[in-house]
């Protein structure tokens, strides 16, 4: 086949239509469903909707200093939060990359010894006197952007890891716990009182900054979602609607007047059966190279941690046809770095995928620095199709659980109604194009044009760390 052959047809395989999402937007649904439904200790259908024991959503007036530790995908961040009580707030921060020989250690202690000391080390550079209340120490919020089976707001057990993590020694356990008795051994002033997912970071920290109320006004923040190397959202649900959640609690929560609960509903692993997704060859090979085969399906065709994959997974394919890069005859001769895997970053794709200099000359550049990969002009102009089938893929992907979450919580009834979104991460952040995307999408998909035209993504900038201060303040 011809080169030009070859990618049509690829794009094509990409492409995800109105009537394919609104096929995927309807079994969204019926997964939430299946996710609340099921009694506790019942073995988990549809989506796993955790309940995050957060119950209300701020107004912007809370007050206080606050520490946040956040765990994401390749960076652990240590922030300490200045809320204004007026919808605005002042950080500091110290960022690190998480050393990759820590993503694979041995045991539970190396990880969360390695926390514990950078959290140490912040605090005594931003808070040398520890806390001024009685106990003498800083109240933490963390942000774990793993699964995590949430016993209350401040404990949970670790379902899997994702995003390369691969700790088999933490599933299972606490992962407070863990990080407080590491904390603890090296006399560290700090006590982690709450435990929140990135996207419920996001939901708050959005709702704070917005001084959204939680009663169904115009602009409400409706779901906190994260666009990055992982990707999954979070929204509230009526408690009599979370059948999973223990009735007694239930009861004792509406004897205080709590109504709702923010709920975690891990979509990344939406539709792991694959039922409905797209499963093209390179999405089986990618989740064969995978950290979690099997799990996590909707993730490895819509976050940033797999787009590169499924390019390098591509040109492979192509290579091995005979249709591109053609000085290389066998596969063992393509350049070392193309045949790694997840050797090649989403970012590569963010500059191909708006690059419009004479002969594609960044591109050329950019492959060359990535991949040592030397590339014709028909290449590259292949390459570049390719890359935009593959970022619009995942961005009409990202719609669908946007358009099935506004449809199931009715946010979207009602007279002239706006909703807010609060999204954060690499992708949505930087990935040229990959919000408006998202709303052409969320155009063709059930909630159609008009409902698109009510919906605002808006970024939640340093969601994560300002969201798990608001969860901290929440705590007496
Ligand atoms: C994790 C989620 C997290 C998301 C975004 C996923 O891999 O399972 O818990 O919220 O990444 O960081």
């Amino acid at each position: 086949m011809v080169l030009q052959e070859s990618v049509d047809a690829i794009v094509k395989e990409f492409t995800v239509d109105s009537a394919k999402l609104e096929e995927l937007t309807n079994h969204f649904i019926k997964s939430i469903e299946e996710g609340l439904e099921h009694a506790p200790g019942e073995k988990s259908k549809g989506l796993p909707m955790i309940p995050t024991f957060v119950t209300s959503i701020p107004n912007g007036r809370e007050r206080g200093v606050f520490l946040a530790a956040d765990l994401g995908g390749t960076n652990f961040r240590v922030c300490s939060v200045e809320l204004k009580g007026n919808s605005t707030f002042k950080l500091e921060q110290l960022k690190n990359r998480i050393p990759d020989d820590l993503l694979e250690a041995e045991t539970s202690e190396e990880l969360f010894g390695y926390l514990a000391k950078k959290i140490a080390q912040f605090v005594d550079k931003y808070h040398p006197t520890g806390s001024t209340d009685t106990t003498g120490k800083l109240k933490l919020g963390f942000t774990f952007s793993y699964p995590v089976d949430q016993t209350s707001l401040s404990s949970g057990t670790l379902i899997r890891w994702t995003k390369g993590f691969k700790i088999q020694d933490t599933v299972g356990k606490d992962v407070v716990k863990l990080l407080q008795d590491q904390l603890d051994k090296i006399k560290c002033p700090v006590d982690i009182v709450a435990l929140a997912n990135d996207t419920v970071g996001t939901l708050l920290s959005h709702a704070y900054s917005s001084g959204a109320s939680p009663n169904g006004n115009q602009g409400d923040t409706v779901i906190g979602a994260i666009f990055g190397t992982g990707t999954n959202g979070c929204y509230m649900e009526p408690l009599e609607a979370i059948k999973k959640l223990d009735p007694e609690l239930v009861k004792e929560l509406k004897s205080k007047g709590v109504t709702h609960m923010v709920i975690n509903t891990e979509w990344g692993s939406f539709d792991n059966e694959l039922k409905h997704l797209p499963n093209t060859v390179y999405d089986q090979n990618i989740d064969k190279v995978s950290s979690n085969p099997g799990y996590h399906m909707f993730e490895k065709r819509v976050s940033g941690m797999f787009m590169g994959e499924i390019l390098r997974q591509v040109l492979v394919e192509i290579h091995s046809k005979g249709d591109i890069f053609t000085q290389y005859f066998e596969y063992d001769e393509l350049p070392h770095r193309l045949r790694t895997p997840f050797e090649l970053d989403s970012e590569v794709l963010s500059h191909i995928e708006i690059d419009d200099s004479t002969n594609l000359r960044e591109t050329e550049l950019s492959l060359l620095q990535s991949l040592r990969l030397p590339t014709t002009i028909e290449e590259r102009k292949a390459i570049q199709a390719i890359v935009r089938a593959i970022s619009r893929r995942a961005a009409y992907l990202a719609a669908v659980p946007l358009a099935a979450i506004l449809i199931r919580t009715k946010a979207l009834d009602g007279y002239h109604k706006e909703v807010e979104i609060g999204v954060d991460g690499s992708v949505v952040e930087y990935y040229p194009g990959f919000r408006s995307m998202i709303r052409h999408a969320l155009a063709l998909s059930p909630i159609g044009p008009d409902g698109e035209r009510s919906v605002h993504i808006q970024i939640a900038k340093d969601g994560s760390g300002v969201g798990a201060a608001l969860c901290a303040s929440t705590v007496n």
